[in-house]
C-alpha cells in the first residue's frame, strides 16, 4: 500500500513530508471506503452481500447503528463479484424528502443500456409515472449477461410512508420476475423493519444483513495496515488504546490513527506511543460531527457551580454494559466512586442519570425497565467513545482510570 521503505538512513524534510500526505490520505474519518485494500475484516458480511447478489430474486438490507461501516461494505462488495457478467453498479443516496418517484428517477438518470448497438437511457424508456411494474419493465432492458446492483443508501431517511410500501412491492416483483437487478437498501436501524417494511410476501426475498461493530481485531488492522511499509511504528499499549477508545466503531480507528500519525510526524518521531494517543485526543475530534459535541456540552451544563453531571456522565460511559450497551445504575457507582475519590452510591447521583433522560439535557441517556430493575444506554452509542475521550482530556478521567475500568477489562474479554 505504501510508497516508503524503512531504511537506516535519517528522513529529510521532503520525506516528512510525503508521509504526512500518505497518511492524510490512508486514514479516511471523514469518507467511507471505496478501495478493497482499505477495507478491514468483515469478510463474511462482504460474503453474504456477495451471495445475495449471485442468488436469483434475492435482495438485501444493510443496516445498524450509525458509523458502523455499512456505506463502506456497500461501496466495495462488488469489486471482482463475477468473472463472467460484468457488474454495472448504480449508488444512490436518499434523502428525507425523497419518495419513490424521486428515488427511482434518480436512479435511471445513473443507468444507460444498450439495445441492438444503440444506447438508451433508462429515463427515456419510462412511460408516465414510476410504479413497481414500470420498473420491473424498464430494469428487465439489462438482460442476463450482467450483473446490475442498485444501493440506495440512507434509505431510512425517507420519511414518506408510501415510498417503504412501493419498494417492498418492488422487491416482491423483481424476485418473481426473470430480471436479473439487485436492489439494496441501507440505512441507520436497530432492526430491518425500520428500514423496509417486511410483509411475510418478501421475507425470502430480502436478505437481512446486520452490521454489527467491529472486533478489536478489525480495528487494530485499520491502523497497523495503514503504517505497513512506512517509517511509522505503534507500540501494542498504544494499539490497545486506540482499539478500546474506538469501542467497535471505524470512524474513531481512523480519526485517532490519523491524528496519531500526523502528531509523531511533526516531532519527527517514528514510533507512535501511548503518550502520542493521549496527546492526539484533541485533534481528533476536528473530525467530529458538530451535533455529538453539542449535545455533550448540552449534557454537562453547569446550571449550579460544581455540579457533577460531567463525572456522571464519565462514568456511566465506563460503565460495565451488556449486548444491547445497556447499564445499571449499580455498574455507575465503581467509576464515579474512583472519579469523585469517595464513595457514591446509587441515590447520590440517580437524579443525575433522570436528568441525562430529559430533554432538558439533550436525552442523552434513554431508560428502560421496571422500578428495581432500571436499565441506561446511550441514545446514540457513538457519542460514548467521544465521552470517554473528552473526559481524559478535560482531566475528569485519567489514563490509569481508564485502564483500570476500560482497557484491562476489554484486553481480557478479548485475549
Ligand atoms: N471495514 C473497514 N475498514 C476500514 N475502515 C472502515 C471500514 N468500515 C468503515 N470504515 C471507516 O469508518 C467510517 C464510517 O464508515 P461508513 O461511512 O461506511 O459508515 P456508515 O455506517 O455508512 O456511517 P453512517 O451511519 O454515518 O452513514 C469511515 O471513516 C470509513 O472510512
Ligand atoms: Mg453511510
Amino acid at each position: 500500500m505504501s510508497k516508503f521503505k524503512r531504511s537506516n538512513h535519517p528522513m529529510d524534510e521532503e520525506a516528512w513530508g510525503a508521509l504526512r500526505s500518505e497518511m492524510l490520505q490512508v486514514f479516511t474519518p471523514g469518507a467511507p471506503i471505496d478501495e478493497l485494500a482499505l477495507f478491514a475484516g468483515r469478510q463474511k458480511l462482504v460474503q453474504k452481500v456477495r451471495d445475495a447478489v449471485i442468488s436469483k430474486g434475492r435482495h438485501a438490507a444493510i443496516f445498524g447503528e450509525r458509523g458502523v461501516g455499512k456505506t463502506s461494505l456497500s461501496s466495495i462488495f462488488h469489486f471482482d463479484l463475477s468473472k463472467t457478467r460484468k457488474v454495472v453498479y448504480v449508488y444512490i443516496q436518499c434523502g428525507s424528502e425523497d419518495d419513490f418517484q424521486t428515488i427511482w428517477q434518480r436512479a435511471f438518470r445513473r443507468i444507460v443500456f444498450h439495445i441492438d448497438g444503440q444506447e438508451y437511457g433508462a429515463s427515456d424508456l419510462v412511460k408516465g409515472e414510476v410504479t413497481p411494474d414500470e420498473v420491473e419493465v424498464v430494469l428487465a432492458n439489462f438482460g442476463n449477461a450482467l450483473l446490475p446492483i442498485i444501493v440506495f443508501d440512507e434509505f431510512d431517511r425517507v420519511r414518506d410512508d408510501k415510498t417503504n410500501i412501493l419498494m417492498s412491492e418492488t422487491i416482491k416483483q423483481l424476485s418473481n420476475s426473470p430480471t436479473s437487478c439487485t436492489l439494496i437498501f441501507v440505512g441507520v436501524a436497530d432492526d430491518v423493519t425500520e428500514i423496509i417494511s417486511q410483509h411475510q410476501s418478501i421475507s425470502r426475498a430480502l436478505v437481512q444483513i446486520r452490521m454489527p461493530r467491529m472486533y478489536p481485531d478489525e480495528l487494530k488492522e485499520i491502523v497497523t495496515s495503514r503504517l505497513r511499509g512506512t517509517p511509522l511504528t505503534i507500540t501494542d499499549n498504544a494499539l490497545w488504546r486506540i482499539t478500546y477508545l474506538a469501542s467497535g466503531l471505524p470512524f474513531y480507528s481512523h480519526a485517532l490513527g490519523q491524528a496519531c500519525a500526523l502528531l509523531a510526524i511533526q516531532n519527527k518521531n517514528t514510533v507512535i506511543t501511548e503518550e502520542t494517543v493521549s496527546a492526539s485526543i484533541n485533534e481528533c475530534f476536528n473530525d467530529l460531527d458538530q451535533t455529538l459535541i453539542d449535545s455533550y456540552v448540552k449534557a454537562v451544563t453547569e446550571t449550579r457551580k460544581g455540579n457533577i453531571f460531567k463525572h456522571v456522565l464519565a462514568a456511566c460511559a465506563l460503565a460495565e454494559q451488556d449486548d444491547l450497551g445497556r447499564f445499571s445504575a449499580a455498574s455507575v457507582e465503581e467509576p464515579l466512586s474512583a472519579i469523585m475519590q469517595k464513595p457514591m452510591r446509587g441515590p447520590a447521583f440517580s437524579f443525575h442519570l433522570n436528568e441525562l433522560c430529559g430533554a432538558e439535557r439533550g436525552a442523552i441517556l434513554a431508560k428502560s425497565g421496571s422500578r428495581s430493575h432500571y436499565r441506561f444506554r446511550f441514545v446514540q452509542p457513538i457519542i460514548q467513545p467521544f465521552i470517554t475521550m473528552k473526559s481524559l482530556s478535560t482531566g475528569v478521567i485519567d489514563n490509569d482510570l481508564l485502564t483500570r475500568f476500560a482497557i484491562e477489562r476489554q484486553r481480557s474479554l478479548f485475549a
